[in-house]
């Protein structure tokens, strides 16, 4: 081969059978001693004119311009090198176009990437571009920094055109229910999460999977309730304070410190950010009833979806205003001033939050007359679905035994009770419990793939 082969020439380069040899024989691309695609670097030529370099390669033009990753980001990639991917190896290969890479995948999809940032300088170009055994190395002008993207990471994030799904689920599925779980409850003992990681993660897959999960065993205690919380992370503090221990004094002017019967509903949906998880201990009641009410808000979210699909629709597009004025030292309305009371994600349009207390509720007046008969005729049928007896889970609280579920899923409430009663909690911001699962969960390289 001379130096005069052409681009086309090359893309007709033969690919071996074995992935590991050839990546030994990896073929370098050297900048930028050739400008143009009939003058091709003696180095490069003499690398593809080698009878034993299989390791297809393409060639393109003047490195004239920007392409690359963030330079801190690609360090972090660099050190999750991933396994080689086998069989699909032997048939990556890489070209440069202008301001981008093209990583051409077995499969005959090629990926065009760049991404640039203010971070790196407007004029750095790849020295060198290499394909290894574990992916694709680059080496930078400026400071010969060398990045390493693995195959299946390249592949993860492939935007063009797309490989992987981006928006799959994570973890194990979510499984929706009604109270027929009652006959087999999610449940963990309070050893368990406090002893192993094991046990706790566990624990958080049960809120994960079943929006929430009961803890056995648990010392009847503030002390360690509070140690129980902070398994999972800091406890989130609010105008209620931080970790509760409360009876039902009419405190914080809040329906919460009282001893009537609370209709399910979640909490805090006067904030931006409604709290995450919810944590229940009851640690004393000398009186009768105050039963713990759950609904899986998800699982109605289906029903009403089934059986009332224009309410459906009316609940997740008109935005509903709420606070939280209770106390004279308080005025809590969230931003943006309203919110949907089912709540999609805007890219994959799942469902990913119930946010629903009818006492929280603000007055309508964003709404025309249409509007509100339409809001409430979809609130009355949401209502029906919400305390339709199938979907009511009622347990008795019982000192040892904690009940915490998942805010944004579950609904919550109580029948009246008499006596006195104390009961323990807490809430955690949802991140920070979502964190803590997935790093429990799954390994730090592939949450490293995923970023
Ligand atoms: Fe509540």
């Amino acid at each position: 081969m001379n130096t005069t082969t052409s681009l086309a020439a090359l893309r007709r380069l033969v690919l071996p059978a074995n992935a590991a040899a050839a990546a030994k024989r990896l073929a370098v691309l050297q900048r930028p001693s050739f400008t143009t695609r009939a003058s091709l670097p003696t180095t490069l030529s003499r690398t593809l004119s080698h009878p034993s370099v299989h390791t297809r390669v393409a060639i393109a033009r003047p490195f004239g311009s920007l392409w690359s990753y963030q330079r801190n980001y690609s360090a972090a990639v660099s050190e999750s090198v991933q396994p080689a991917l086998g069989d699909q190896e032997p048939t990556t290969f890489i070209e440069i176009v202008d301001k981008k890479v093209h990583l051409h995948w077995p499969d005959g999809i090629t990926s065009r990437l760049l991404v640039n940032t203010f971070q790196i300088p407007r004029d750095i170009k790849p020295n060198f571009v290499t394909l290894t055994p574990t992916g694709l190395e680059v080496i930078w002008d400026n400071d010969n920094h060398k990045s390493h993207y693995s195959y299946s990471w390249l592949q993860n994030h492939s935007y063009d055109p797309k490989i992987m799904d981006p928006y799959k689920p994570e973890g194990l599925p979510k499984l929706t229910w009604d109270n027929s779980i009652a006959s087999n409850l999610p449940e963990v003992s309070y050893r368990d999460v406090m002893e192993s990681d094991k046990g706790l993660a566990a624990w958080l897959n049960n809120i994960h999977v079943f929006g929430f999960s009961f803890v056995s065993g648990v010392p009847v205690s503030t002390k360690a309730t509070e140690e129980l919380a902070e398994r999972i992370t800091f406890i989130r503090e609010t105008h209620y304070g931080g970790f509760w221990d409360f009876t039902s004094d009419l405190g914080h002017g809040d329906t919460a410190y009282t001893d009537i019967p609370l209709g399910a509903h979640t909490d805090t949906t006067y904030f931006t950010d409604p709290a995450g998880l919810q944590m229940f201990h009851l640690l004393y009641h000398d009186g009768e009833g105050g039963h713990n009410l759950l609904v899986d808000g998800f699982h109605c979210a289906n029903v009403l979806k089934q059986k009332y699909p224009q309410s459906y629709e009316t609940l997740s597009r008109i935005t509903v205003p709420s606070h939280s004025a209770g106390d004279s030292t308080t005025h809590i309305i969230p931003s943006p001033r309203r919110n949907p009371i089912l709540k999609h994600d805007p890219a994959t349009h799942e469902l990913i939050q119930v946010r629903f207390n009818n006492d929280d509720r603000s007055t309508l007046d964003h709404l025309n007359g249409d509007q509100v008969d339409a809001f409430y005729s979809a609130l009355f049928d949401w209502n029906k679905v919400v305390t339709d007896e199938k979907h009511m889970l009622w347990t008795k609280f019982q000192p040892g035994r904690v009940v915490i579920f998942d805010n944004w899923r579950i609904l919550h409430g109580r029948s009246g009770f008499t006596g006195k009663r104390r009961m323990c909690g807490a809430y955690t911001n949802w991140d920070d419990y979502r964190s803590r699962w997935r790093t429990l969960n799954t390994s730090a390289e592939k949450l490293t793939e995923e970023l």
